[in-house]
């Protein structure tokens, strides 16, 4: 059967490998010369916020029925690209099919409702992603997330929305993905410890006194893992990891008490879950997104595709470490976000995402970044049980705090 995907964020570093992982799902499809078993996962849409050249190239070459650009000023620029005067796509070979050209942030969620869509795969960075999110789980689709944003901001309505609407949500992040092979081997109320591992980024081995003077371009060069600049720069602060403890308190219904945090410089270790026997398991494979991607499109099943398999004898070594919590306190801070719950993550989540987006322009120094969502949330009056008005208040509120801050 045809599995009909469509891809938020398709220009991102997830979204381009997710669009290669379905070329190696289709290609070693096809190798098996079984005629129904042809073209089993086909792109039916893409998106992108900016990046027109790209998402125009993509078009062409995967043909979906929509393309949506949800920054609106590169609506025209986009329709130009695909020459649609006729609102009909130009493709590579020429042949020319009806497509629908969307553009502004709403029609994401109009692209996560379509009824010609099974599994939506959230490959867009941040709190942006976070009403398609929610809008596929309504609509009961398969949720294929590697949008870890929108599970820190709105994690229990989301699963709620999930369990209500009989959505399904599959992790993309490797940790989540590990996770949730690993509790295959028992129940989760037998779940003792999940241990998330971690490369600890590019300045593990830095002093507090070094990390004041690291530059973007150090911070920009992850020693394992090629990302978005987003992500990149979490991973260098531990951010990334603060906000991962609070996605798989979620994903996996874990008190944050249970979940904790193993430095594994090496990332072949992806995750572990111990359970109350004291059996641990450990999911590996070579650090690349590709696997985990394709996971979440073909569970239950596996399937040959483009990852290559692990060889541990070229490994040699596996290492681990605690994490320092004294120069990463984004990690310390997750838990007590956790536990203080109501629109506090919106709040940690969108305070982070300003300050990583200040960094970024050059306008603050590394260790910055975390001061000012320290100071955020510091002046946060929390509110319990937001709706989603709320939660996109309290996103706003923190963005802007972050700005007067500076
Ligand atoms: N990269 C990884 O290996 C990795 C691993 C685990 C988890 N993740 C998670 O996956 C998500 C994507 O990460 P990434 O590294 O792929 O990011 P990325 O390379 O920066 O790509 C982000 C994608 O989102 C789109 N986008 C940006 N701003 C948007 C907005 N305001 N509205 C709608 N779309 C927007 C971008 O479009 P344009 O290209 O047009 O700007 C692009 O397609 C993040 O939540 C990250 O934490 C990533």
């Amino acid at each position: 059967m045809t599995k009909r995907i469509a891809i938020l964020g398709s220009t991102g570093s997830i979204g381009k490998n997710a669009l290669r992982v379905i070329d190696g799902l289709n290609s070693s499809l096809a190798a098996r010369r079984s005629p129904p078993e042809r073209n089993r996962y086909e792109v039916v849409a893409l998106t992108a916020h900016s990046n027109v050249e790209l998402l125009a190239q993509q078009a062409r070459k995967y043909k979906p029925k929509f393309v949506c650009i949800t920054n609106p000023d590169y609506f025209t620029p986009l329709k130009e690209r695909l020459k649609t005067s006729d609102n009909r796509l130009q493709t590579t070979d020429d042949r020319r099919q009806n497509i629908k050209v969307l553009a502004g942030p709403e029609s994401l969620i109009q692209i996560a409702e379509l009824k010609e869509v099974d599994i939506v795969l959230s490959a867009i960075v941040g709190s942006a992603g976070l009403q398609a999110v929610l809008a596929a789980a309504k609509a009961g689709k398969r949720l294929a997330i590697a949008n870890k944003e929108p599970l820190v901001i709105a994690g229990e309505l989301l699963m709620k929305t999930v369990a209500e609407n009989n959505a399904e949500i599959l992790p993309i992040d490797s940790e989540h993905s590990a996770v949730f092979q690993a509790l295959k081997a028992g129940d989760s109320s037998q779940v003792s410890r999940i241990i998330l591992t971690t490369s600890g980024g590019p300045f593990r081995k830095l002093s507090a006194a070094e990390l004041e003077s690291v530059t973007l371009e150090q911070a920009l060069a992850h020693p394992i893992w090629d990302m978005g600049p987003k992500i990149t720069i979490d991973s260098a602060t531990m951010m990334n990891k603060a906000l991962e403890i609070i996605e798989a308190h979620w994903l996996f219904d874990v008190p944050t008490e249970k979940i904790e945090v193993l430095v594994h410089p090496e990332s072949i270790i992806h995750s572990l879950v111990e359970f109350v026997d004291g059996s641990c398991i450990a999911q590996m494979s070579r650090p690349d997104m590709c696997l985990p991607i394709q996971y979440a499109l073909t569970y239950p099943e596996r399937l040959p595709g483009i990852s290559k398999p692990l060889n541990l004898e070229e490994v040699g070594r596996l290492s681990f470490e605690k994490p320092n919590l004294k120069n990463f306190r984004a990690l310390t801070l997750a838990y007590s976000i956790a536990k203080t719950a109501g629109t506090a993550p919106a709040v940690f989540n969108a305070a982070n995402e300003q300050a990583v987006e200040l960094f970024l322009q050059g306008k603050i120094r590394f260790v910055q970044i975390l001061e000012l969502v320290e100071r955020c949330l510091d002046k946060h009056d929390v509110i319990q049980q937001p709706d989603m008005k709320q939660l996109l208040n309290a996103d706003r509120w923190a963005r802007k705090e972050v700005l007067l801050a500076n």
